[in-house]
C-alpha cells in the first residue's frame, strides 16, 4: 500500500468521524487546500515523465475524488441531523388540553372604547390619535388657552422639565382635545373624528385616578349648527346604552375652545338605589347626570388650526371613557381599574371573542359571555 493509500485511509477516518462543521472544514483543508497532502501530491505530477505521469495521475485523482466525496456526504449528513434536532426542539405538542375555563378577558375600557369606535363608525366618523407626550402649543394654546388662561391652572398638569430641542414646553396631555387641533392640521375639513385615548393629571382620589382615559369627538363642516351637536350625542348615548328613552339636556357653560358650551346632562331614574340612565329627569323620582363637556368649535380654534373660521364651523365634545364604563357595567370604584387585580378582572372583564358588533348590539350579553 502506497503512503497516499494510508493518508487516504487516515482521512477517510478523520472525515467520517467528524462532528461539526468546522471539523469537516479542517479536514478538507488538510487533503484538498493549496497546501493539502492531495494537492502536494498533484503537484508532483508536473516534475514526472508523460509516461510515469500517466500511470500515476489516475490514482491520485481518483484519491481525490473519493475524499472529496467523503467530505461532501458527511457534510450533508451532519447538516441533516442539525435540521433534525431543530425541528424536534420545536416541535408544538398539539394535544395539550385546552384550560377548563377560558383565560383572560377583555379590561371594560377597551370594551367600552371598541363600543364607541362601532357606534361612530356607523356615523361616518374615523378614528384618530395623538402623541401622550404632548407640546403645550397643542394642549392648550391652539386650543384658546393662552400662557396666562385661567383655565390652564384647573387641568393639574404634569409638566416635563426641561424643553425639548425645538424650545418646546412637553407636558403629558391632560386631555384628548389636542388630537381635534392634529387633525384640523393634517386632515382639513370636513372632518368627522373620534379620538379617544388616555390622558393625564395630578389628581387622586375614589373618582380621580391621574391617568385615565377620554373620547373627543369633532365634527367640521359647513353650515354646522348646535341642532347637529343635539342629536349626533343623543344618537350616540341611545346606542351605547341600548335604550331608546335617553333624555338630553343642554345647560350653558364654558369652555375656552367652545363657543357657545354646553355641559349635557342625561335624564336618570333610581332603580334598587342604582341611577340608571333613562327617561325624563325632570319626571318625580328622576334626576339629571352631567356627563360630558361640548360646544361650537371655537372660531379662534378653526384659525388657530389652519381653517378659515367663515367657511368651516364644527361641534365637539369630550367625556371620559372610564366613567362611561362605570355607568353602563355598574361599577363604582374608578381605582379598581387600573388596581390589574385579576379578580375583578375575571368579574368584570369580557369575553375576547364578544366583539360588539352593531347588528348584534355593542353591549355585552347578559348571560354566558362575561369571562
Ligand atoms: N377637554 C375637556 C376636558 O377635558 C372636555 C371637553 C369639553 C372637550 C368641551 C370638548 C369640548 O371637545 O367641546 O375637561
Amino acid at each position: 500500500m502506497t503512503d497516499l493509500d494510508q493518508q487516504k485511509l487516515a482521512a477517510l477516518a478523520a472525515i467520517s468521524a467528524a462532528t461539526t462543521l468546522n471539523a469537516i472544514e479542517a479536514e478538507r483543508v488538510a487533503a484538498l487546500g493549496k497546501k493539502g497532502w492531495v494537492s502536494l501530491a498533484l503537484k508532483t505530477l508536473g516534475q514526472m515523465a508523460p509516461d510515469e505521469r500517466q500511470q500515476v495521475a489516475p490514482a491520485i485523482q481518483a484519491i481525490r475524488a473519493e475524499v472529496s466525496d467523503a467530505l461532501t456526504a458527511r457534510k450533508d449528513a451532519l447538516e441533516a441531523e442539525v435540521l433534525g434536532a431543530r425541528l424536534a426542539s420545536e416541535n408544538l405538542d398539539l394535544t395539550l388540553p385546552a384550560p377548563e375555563a377560558p383565560r383572560g378577558s377583555v379590561h371594560p375600557v377597551s370594551q367600552v372604547m371598541d363600543e364607541l369606535a362601532e357606534i361612530f363608525a356607523d356615523l361616518g366618523f374615523s378614528v384618530a390619535t395623538g402623541p401622550e407626550i404632548e407640546d403645550d402649543w397643542h394642549n392648550f394654546t391652539a386650543l384658546n388657552m393662552a400662557e396666562t388662561h385661567p383655565a390652564r391652572a384647573m387641568h393639574d398638569t404634569f409638566y416635563f422639565p426641561d424643553r425639548d430641542e425645538a424650545g418646546r414646553q412637553m407636558l403629558l396631555r391632560t386631555h384628548t382635545s389636542p388630537v381635534q387641533i392634529r387633525a384640523m392640521v393634517e386632515q382639513g375639513a370636513p372632518l368627522r373624528i373620534i379620538a379617544p385615548g388616555r390622558v393625564y393629571r395630578s389628581d387622586s382620589d375614589a373618582t380621580h385616578t391621574p391617568m385615565f382615559h377620554q373620547i373627543e369627538g369633532l365634527v367640521i363642516d359647513r353650515g354646522i349648527h348646535l341642532g347637529h351637536l343635539k342629536w349626533t350625542l343623543e344618537t350616540f348615548l341611545k346606542a351605547f346604552f341600548e335604550r331608546d328613552d335617553i333624555v338630553l339636556r343642554l345647560r350653558p357653560s364654558y369652555f375656552p375652545f367652545t363657543e357657545p358650551s354646553v355641559e349635557v346632562d342625561v335624564g336618570f331614574e333610581v332603580i334598587n338605589g342604582r341611577r340608571v340612565l333613562g327617561g325624563d329627569g325632570n319626571a318625580p323620582g328622576h334626576g339629571w347626570m352631567e356627563l360630558l363637556g361640548s360646544g361650537m368649535v371655537n372660531r379662534r380654534v378653526i384659525a388657530m388650526a389652519g381653517l378659515d373660521p367663515d367657511e368651516w364651523q364644527g361641534f365637539a365634545w369630550g367625556l371620559g371613557v372610564d366613567r362611561l364604563a362605570m355607568l353602563k357595567y355598574g361599577m363604582d370604584d374608578l381605582r379598581a381599574f387600573f388596581d390589574g387585580d385579576v379578580r375583578w378582572l375575571g368579574h368584570y372583564g369580557f369575553a375576547p371573542l364578544d366583539v360588539p358588533t352593531l347588528s348584534a348590539g355593542v353591549g355585552a350579553k347578559e348571560t354566558g359571555t362575561r369571562a
